[in-house]
């Protein structure tokens, strides 16, 4: 395992893609930023896209400028993080540009001291990971060059059914050991989910009141105002369900529904977020209009200025079904939450970029403040995942006057005010995770397969019935009127993040 100050090359597939430009470079410069990326290092960007390495790092200036959590604090600094940034043109479906890439890394490595440690990293549509891995095995890049060690990061989604990821992972497996294998969800890199964990398992006072018997309805919400951007042709194979529920929005539900870890490493950690997936009670192929719904955004406005619709998006078919929205209702049938519902969604081109968890408790048994109007708000915990990132707990309190009256009050906790500044971005925590060897927050491969194997009758469904509903919203809205009315089947709402 590379330590701190131990080389390493990092090989990025795809990278002219909004990963690479949003996430990726930004996170990669703050962490040099803050004396925090192990030295020596290479980047060795790859994509079809032609331009010259000096392009291509205009490019990421141009990038870090925008979306880093630290900016250069001068040029000078700047020009030694690029010195490290190569671009080596391919096709990933060429055998030719793995022995470009081969020599590239040799060149790097035979210029600096230090063990030959590698990183590749999958960034490019999944459905290209088939060709990346066969290559990296045939030209012998996969293998740990003598004294170093070689890993690789495969984004989500991890395939695009259960079938294609057990492929996915026999794949892998005839490439690469397990160890080497970091599948990863940057949900769960995100500051504000690791501190999911720290507020449950670290405080005494929650865990009492973590189950059915004080819980209502859990909901979990990932929201965004942006629409598919520069991303149609990817978004066009994947979907909501595939894009954001099947990982991202599984991961949350399993850190806020497992049992207590017997400690806080990558097996027992792995192993009770599993346990949730086997609890999940198995969606109904014959009934799957009753606990998912799904809609895809028709034009509208995003920060107050008119957008289009999705079909009329770059790389998106005029016809197409795929959808930007989705809802389930899933219960997780064990001891703990037997019949607490947990309701998830996740659309683009929403009201606002909101995502966050809110725990609703039940209400006190007998109320005594009969004469308080209104009568009162069931308490409710809300972790706020981004923006604003912080918990907070509504509790009634009595407001000021001669009357007893009741309101809700919020108990909030900051991150930006108590910490100060933005936390670090999820992919600055996951990458040196991957560079140091340290799996316990990227997922597994048999928790993956679950989520699939859960989702499997919706995904069937909504591909193989052509008339399944496909509920149309307005760009900038909160998601199609239907979703309403899904949810008020059990008496509830959405919460307004
Ligand atoms: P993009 O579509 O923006 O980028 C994909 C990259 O793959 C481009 O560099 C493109 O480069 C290359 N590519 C596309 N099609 C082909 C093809 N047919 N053959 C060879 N290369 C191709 O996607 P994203 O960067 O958004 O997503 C990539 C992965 O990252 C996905 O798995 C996604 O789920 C994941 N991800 C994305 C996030 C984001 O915020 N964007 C966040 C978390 C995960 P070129 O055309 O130059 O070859
Ligand atoms: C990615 C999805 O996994 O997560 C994108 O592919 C989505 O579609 C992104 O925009 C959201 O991540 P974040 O960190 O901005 O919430």
């Amino acid at each position: 395992m590379p330590s701190a100050d131990e080389p390493f090359a990092l090989i990025i597939f795809g990278a002219s893609g909004d990963l690479t430009r949003r996430k990726l470079m930004p996170a990669l410069w703050s962490l040099y930023a803050a004396r925090t990326l192990p030295e020596p290092f290479a980047i060795v960007a790859t994509a079809r896209t032609e331009m010259s390495g000096e392009e291509f790092r205009r490019r990421m200036r141009e990038t870090v400028g925008e979306f880093a959590r630290l900016q250069p604090p001068s040029e000078g600094v700047w020009e030694r993080f690029a010195a490290a940034l190569r671009y080596v043109p391919g096709d990933p479906a060429d055998a030719g540009l793995y022995a470009r890439l081969a020599r590239t890394l040799e060149t790097l490595e035979r210029a600096r001291a230090g063990p030959p440690n590698r990183l590749f990293y999958c960034a490019t549509p999944p459905s290209l990971y088939d060709d990346i891995i066969a290559h990296l095995g045939a030209s012998g890049l996969a293998a740990p060059r003598p004294g170093g060690v070689t890993r690789i990061v495969v984004e989500k989604p991890f395939g695009r059914d259960d079938a294609s990821a057990r492929a996915l992972d026999r794949q892998l497996a005839a490439t690469f050991h397990e160890e080497q294998v970091y599948r990863i969800d940057h949900y769960l890199g995100k500051e504000t989910v690791q501190n999911i964990l720290v507020f449950r398992f670290a405080n005494g006072i929650f865990e009492p009141v973590w189950n059915r018997n004080h819980v209502a309805e859990v909901q979990i919400t990932v929201a965004e105002s942006l629409g598919v951007e520069t991303r149609g042709a990817y978004y066009e194979e994947a979907g909501a369900l595939r894009d954001m529920m099947q990982n991202h929005l599984l991961q949350l539900l399993c850190l806020i529904a497992m049992e207590p870890p017997v400690s806080f490493d990558a097996g027992p950690v792995r192993d009770e977020k599993n346990k949730v997936m086997h609890a999940l009670r198995p969606i109904d192929a014959a009934r799957v209009e009753e606990v998912a719904l799904r809609g895809q955004y028709g034009p509208g406005f995003a920060e107050a200025r008119p957008v289009v619709g999705y079909r009329d998006e770059k790389g998106v078919a005029p016809g197409s079904r795929t959808e930007t929205y989705a809802a389930l209702r899933l219960l997780v049938d064990n001891w703990r939450w037997a019949g607490v519902p947990f309701y998830l969604r996740t659309g683009k081109r929403l009201a606002k970029r909101a995502s966050e968890i809110a725990i609703r408790f039940h209400r006190t048994p007998h109320m005594i403040f009969r004469r308080s109007p209104g009568g009162v708000e069931a308490n409710s915990l809300v972790i706020r995942i981004q923006p604003d990132e912080g918990i907070a707990l509504t509790v009634a309190a009595k407001t000021p006057g001669p009357d007893l009256r009741l309101g809700p009050v919020r108990l909030d906790f900051r991150y930006g005010e108590v910490f100060g500044g933005e936390p670090p971005e999820a992919y600055e925590r996951l990458l040196l995770d991957a560079i140091h060897g340290d799996p316990t927050l990227y997922a597994r491969a048999d928790w993956v397969e679950k989520a699939w194997q859960l989702l499997q009758p919706v995904l069937d469904a909504w591909s193989e019935a052509p008339g399944a509903p496909l509920c149309a919203y307005e760009a900038g809205s909160w998601g199609p009127a239907e979703a309403d009315r899904f949810i008020a089947r059990d008496g509830g709402s959405w919460r307004k993040p």
